[in-house]
């Protein structure tokens, strides 16, 4: 198959097929990923958590991420590939998000993702102005689940809902070409989708996104533990993980994942 690209990315979302994104921070699994069709990995720093052990995402170094980007590019050759900016990588300044977003195009990254509402507008239009590819991440945001008050849906209330809707706009006005929405509850995310020019991923979003992602560890049974209701296990009676990872990609892609009984709020 052909690289997917920003462009094709684009097409997609105009005629209505569904993106397929899963999380990958290994060549080999980048590798499985691209083989199963997926049409793009992130590099998430959710690796703080299923790679390295942690009890959050906030212990992760932007030297931890090029490291996974890197490892990622050596094994995908087709997925659009984003690297996530690590938690006190983009805060101070403008200047600050671009040399971090530097350092992950440098490891291989096509699209850098950073978390946070209205405030990220224009670190965002200061990064895209630079010709580097962003993706926005609203709703719940892990690398701030203290000041958020614990792993809690976002957008609830209709004013939250109202403030959620005005960033998503921001955001997209501010040059994002792809938001990724967590923990929301399906109305609010397909409101939000159906008001934005860009393509919405939607994680514990319901099926109302433009597309959807997972952690790949979740999908594949690999995390322990209690897990959110949004995860579905794909390995599930699948022979394989090639197996698993074409369940998945064809199950976002035919809209059957995910279920808004089981998987949404
Ligand atoms: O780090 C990550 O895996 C993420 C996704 C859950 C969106 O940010
Ligand atoms: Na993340």
């Amino acid at each position: 198959r052909k690289p997917v690209t920003l462009h094709r990315l684009r097409e997609m979302h105009a005629r209505g097929e569904k993106i397929a994104m899963l999380t990958a921070y290994d060549a080999s699994f980048g590798r499985l990923c691209d083989e199963a069709g997926v049409d793009t990995i992130l590099v998430g720093d959710s690796l703080g958590n299923v790679i390295q052990g942690q009890p959050g995402t906030m212990p992760v170094s932007l030297e931890d991420m090029a490291y996974h980007v890197a490892a990622v590019a050596r094994g995908n050759r087709n997925c659009w590939l984003i690297g996530d900016l690590p938690f006190g990588s983009y805060h101070e300044s403008r200047e600050q998000a671009l040399r971090s977003s530097v350092k992950l195009v440098q490891a291989g990254a096509q699209m850098i993702k950073l978390e946070g509402g209205g405030w990220t507008a224009d670190t965002v239009r200061f990064i895209v102005e630079r010709g580097i590819a962003v993706c926005a991440h609203i709703g719940f945001t892990p690398q701030t689940v203290h000041a958020l008050g614990g792993y809690r849906v976002q957008g609830r209330e209709e004013d939250a809902a109202q403030t959620m809707l005005r960033h998503a706009t921001e955001l997209a006005e501010a040059g994002a070409a792809m938001l990724v929405m967590e923990m929301v509850p399906t109305a609010v995310a397909t409101r939000i989708t159906q008001a934005l020019p860009i393509p919405t991923i939607g994680i514990g979003a319901g099926p109302g996104t433009s597309g959807q992602v997972l952690v790949l560890h979740d999908m594949l049974g690999i995390t322990r533990g209690r897990l959110p209701k949004f995860v579905r296990d794909f390995m599930d009676g699948a022979p394989s993980v090639g197996a698993a990872l074409r369940a998945y990609v064809d199950e976002v892609k035919g809209g059957t994942f995910p279920d808004p009984a089981t998987h949404g709020y």
